[in-house]
């Protein structure tokens, strides 16, 4: 039998119409796993929509619903299999680089890959970099492998996103210039990271503006950059975060360098982020 073309024509039999337009085209795919969200009307259909998928794109070896929402400070979320091999980790593969996750324990997002490269462009030869918020490691080991610091310092809370991001270190071997650090953010800086850094990475919207003085406490005397991620409504997507970043830190001199639209987020809400040079710490 010929491969459906989407999951609309693979479900034609199963759904009705309306069920379908109920169902969407969304979802993400992490190596050979794919995660979609559905609406409580198609729960007893959940394991012939997962089927469905794996007809579609036949290099998905399990199907993940998530079951509630990305949570918590380790930003991790609750997630059943409704088809295919019972399982949680796979390697995804992004601008050349090998990320081994447990989707269920560690945060990864595909939809983040652009902007994780976007940032790795940044970085010039011989930097120091910090980023907070590291994860299993996938922008520390996009900038070792894209650009040529001198070490990328990558901080996370989570024990297991640090047994991955040890792994992925090693798999694409960016040992000696990513350091894998496990702990909270702003204890690590004030232990062992204090005015080191060129460029500081703030990769958690949720809590970015609660650790924006660490990042400048980062930075070496002469300052730096810092990629501060926050969200942004509509109509004023960047003004209520630069305003938060002025007060924040008075009387240095800030300049913005560039900012973007990540991702949206909900109607009118947006995930942006905001390159900043502070000139002095
Ligand atoms: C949104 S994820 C970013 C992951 C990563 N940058 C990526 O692109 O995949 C935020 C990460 O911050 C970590 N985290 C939360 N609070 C923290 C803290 N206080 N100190 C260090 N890491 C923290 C979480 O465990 C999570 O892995």
């Amino acid at each position: 039998m010929d491969r459906p073309k989407n999951l609309r024509e693979a479900l034609r039999d199963d759904l009705s119409e309306d069920e379908l337009e109920e169902l969407g085209s969304s979802f993400d795919i992490v190596g050979d796993i794919a995660i979609l969200k559905l609406p409580d009307s198609l729960l007893d259909k959940k394991q012939r929509i997962g089927e469905a998928l794996m007809q579609v794109h036949g290099n998905l070896n399990t199907v993940l619903r998530q079951v509630g929402p990305v949570k918590g400070e380790l930003r991790t979320r609750d997630l059943e299999v409704i088809a295919g091999e019972s399982k949680t980790e796979t390697t995804h593969k992004e601008y050349g680089c090998l990320f081994k996750v447990d989707l269920a324990r560690v945060y990864f997002s595909p939809r983040l890959s652009r902007e994780r490269f976007r940032v790795a462009q940044k970085v010039r030869a011989g930097e120091v970099v910090t980023n907070l918020f590291a994860g299993v490691g996938c922008y520390s080991i996009l900038i070792a492998k894209h650009s040529d610091p001198e070490k990328v310092y990558s901080i996370d809370k989570n024990s297991v996103a640090v047994e991955y991001m040890r792994h992925n270190v090693r798999v694409n071997k960016t040992g000696g210039t990513v350091v894998p650090v496990e702990g909270d953010a702003r204890a690590v800086v004030e232990e062992h990271l204090h005015g080191e850094a060129d460029r500081v990475l703030m990769p958690l919207p949720d809590f970015a503006r609660d650790f924006f003085d660490v990042a400048v406490e980062t930075l070496g005397p002469e300052g730096g950059i810092v990629h501060f991620y926050d969200y942004g409504e509509e109509p004023d997507l960047f003004e209520p975060s630069l305003k938060f970043i002025r007060e924040a830190v008075p009387g240095k001199g800030i300049e913005l360098r560039d900012k973007e639209v990540v991702r949206s987020y909900a109607p009118r809400l947006y995930h942006v982020v905001l390159d900043l040079e502070i000139k002095s710490r």
